[in-house]
């Protein structure tokens, strides 16, 4: 899997390069900074005005509104179409505690259950990226520490984009801050977070690292 970005201008994007090979990246940015308009050129829906993109053939995307996925009567057939295979199907949805949504309409799921459905959709067909826009917009706490378990086991690289600085914090490897449409950091994520260059950008500090830094030693998540 190889992902890269060489000089692309496109709308708010000023300019952005980036190489991705694997693992689980966060863009990081406030509102309008580019998180989504990067998004948009890495799957192809968007061309740039000006850079080169190189992105894998096969790449998954779950968007900021999960119900925009579906098009199927239930769960179990919107899975079973991408899986191939019914069995499997109904295994992975058992295996993410919501076999019992196996044959509701996608259109009732809640939010947190809906965004699972999306990304596992995005997920499921074997693409070799997937990116997810704002996977906490939305979400309760259990929905929450449900989408984070999702995307830090699925083994695929991912590249998603949040503001949401705790989740970055408990699921990414690498955190890429855009500010204006530029790249503006870069780093693995515990160098980011446990260093001070994230901070002297104006980011306030997860209450994650605030513990870890009073019990002097790394902590990446203070849910339960
Ligand atoms: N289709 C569009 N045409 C023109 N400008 C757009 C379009 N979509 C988004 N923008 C602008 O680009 C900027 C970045 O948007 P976006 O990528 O959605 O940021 P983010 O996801 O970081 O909040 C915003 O100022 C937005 O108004
Ligand atoms: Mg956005």
């Amino acid at each position: 899997m190889s992902l890269r970005l060489e000089d692309v201008w496109v709308r708010v994007l000023q300019g952005v390069s980036l190489e991705v090979s694997g693992g689980v990246v966060a863009i990081l940015g406030r509102n309008g900074s580019g998180k989504t308009t990067l998004l948009r050129v890495i799957t192809g829906l968007l061309k740039p005005d000006r850079g080169r993109v190189e992105a894998p053939g096969r790449v998954g995307a779950s968007w900021q509104n999960p119900y925009f996925s579906f098009h199927r009567q239930t769960v179990l057939e919107e899975l079973e179409e991408v899986a191939g295979d019914r069995g499997y199907a109904a295994e992975v949805l058992e295996s993410y505690g919501i076999g019992d949504l196996a044959y509701r309409s996608p259109f009732t799921l809640s939010m947190g259950q809906a965004r699972l459905l999306s990304i596992l959709l995005a997920t499921l067909w074997g693409p070799e990226l997937v990116v997810v826009d704002e996977p906490t917009s939305g979400l309760g706490p259990g929905e929450r520490s449900m989408v984070s378990r999702l995307l830090a086991g699925l083994g695929t690289t991912i590249v998603f984009a949040t503001h949401d600085l705790d989740f970055a914090l408990e699921v990414a490897d690498r955190v890429v801050v855009l500010d204006r449409g530029r790249v503006v950091l870069d780093l693995p994520s515990l160098e980011a977070f446990y260093g001070d260059e994230l901070y002297r950008l104006g980011f306030p500090r997860p209450l994650a690292v605030e513990v870890g830094l009073a019990l002097g030693r790394v902590v990446r998540s203070v849910s339960c």
